[in-house]
């Protein structure tokens, strides 16, 4: 979930989920009794999105107080790194994310779940929809799910795919995946060096998939996306493809745009270039193939 203006008027547009706009407020430092009073304010009892953004500040204000002192006290933001050397910074990245899924693992991958499993599930199924609808997903192909978390995505996708690998930079999410799905079959996770896919052999997977991690690869600063870009073209097979989910929290969708065509003019076809093809997520999708 990235920053923007006027979450709560976005919701009531449709253009956002309310799950989003509350973490969206949250996010930009509102406490949970200013959404509250916020909602209020804009009340408009003949609106269906109204209802719904109410109902849920009111049904889950104790998950939006936990969700609230979660981002104070674990320091997830999405500040561009202030260390000049990619290793500190992606470092940095990981204790960040060590400390959040030892708080609360759902909301630690996707804080618009506000902590909940079932919200959590539901924005997973949107993202194996959309991976189906892509034929990006299938029984003959290998998936690398890059910065996985706590293996929902991973675990979703391997009964669907003939094998995932989930890699993170964060121990303590690697070590929770594996608590949590690491006797399901096909399924294996991993640490990653977070700089770079140096541990992967070449050419030996079909879908590398980024869901909310390139962020922070971004974040990472120095040339970190591009190598992962470059190692991304190494390990996977000819006719692969590499989707992208929410490229960064820069808040600058041409940039984005800028960014992943340059990639893709270095031995990719750029399929889609930062669309929204979900209804509960915000996430903007980026799929490069290798041609
Ligand atoms: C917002 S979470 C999303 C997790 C998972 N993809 C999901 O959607 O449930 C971002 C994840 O990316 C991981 N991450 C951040 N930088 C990374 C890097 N350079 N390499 C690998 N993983 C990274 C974090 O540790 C964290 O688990």
């Amino acid at each position: 979930v990235s920053g923007g203006s006027d979450p709560i008027g976005l919701c009531l547009a449709g253009s956002i989920s309310p799950e989003v706009a509350v973490t969206r407020l949250l996010l930009g430092g509102s406490s949970p009794d200013r959404i509250a009073r916020a909602v209020a304010e804009r009340r408009d009892a003949t609106s269906d999105r109204w209802q719904r953004l109410a109902g849920l500040v009111m049904a889950r204000r104790d998950a939006l107080d936990a969700l609230s002192t979660l981002l104070s006290e674990t320091g997830i933001d999405h500040a561009p790194s202030a260390d000049d050397l990619p290793e500190a910074a992606v470092a940095q990245i990981g204790a960040m994310f060590d400390r959040a899924v030892s708080r609360a693992p759902e909301a630690s991958v996707a804080a618009y779940s506000l902590g909940d499993p079932a919200i959590l599930a539901a924005a997973t199924g949107e993202i194996v929809e959309w991976l189906t609808h892509e034929d990006l997903i299938g029984a003959d192909r290998d998936v690398l799910d890059l910065g996985c978390g706590i293996g929902r995505v991973s675990a979703a996708l391997a009964p669907r795919c003939r094998s995932v690998l989930g890699l993170d930079v964060s121990p303590k999410m690697v070590m929770e995946a594996r608590r949590r799905h690491g006797s399901e079959p096909g399924l294996r996770f991993d640490t990653s060096p977070g700089t770079g896919l140096d541990t992967v052999a070449d050419a030996s997977f079909d879908l590398v998939l980024a869901v909310d991690s390139f962020p922070y690869i971004v974040q990472a600063g120095g040339s970190v996306a591009d190598r992962h870009l470059a190692d991304a073209a190494r390990v996977l097979r000819r006719g692969g493809a590499l989707a992208i989910l929410n490229l960064s929290y820069r808040d600058d969708p041409a940039l984005d745009r800028a960014d992943v065509a340059r990639w893709a003019s270095k031995g990719w076809c750029l399929a889609s270039n930062g669309i929204s093809p979900f209804a509960l997520w915000d996430g903007t999708a980026f799929l490069l193939r290798r041609s």
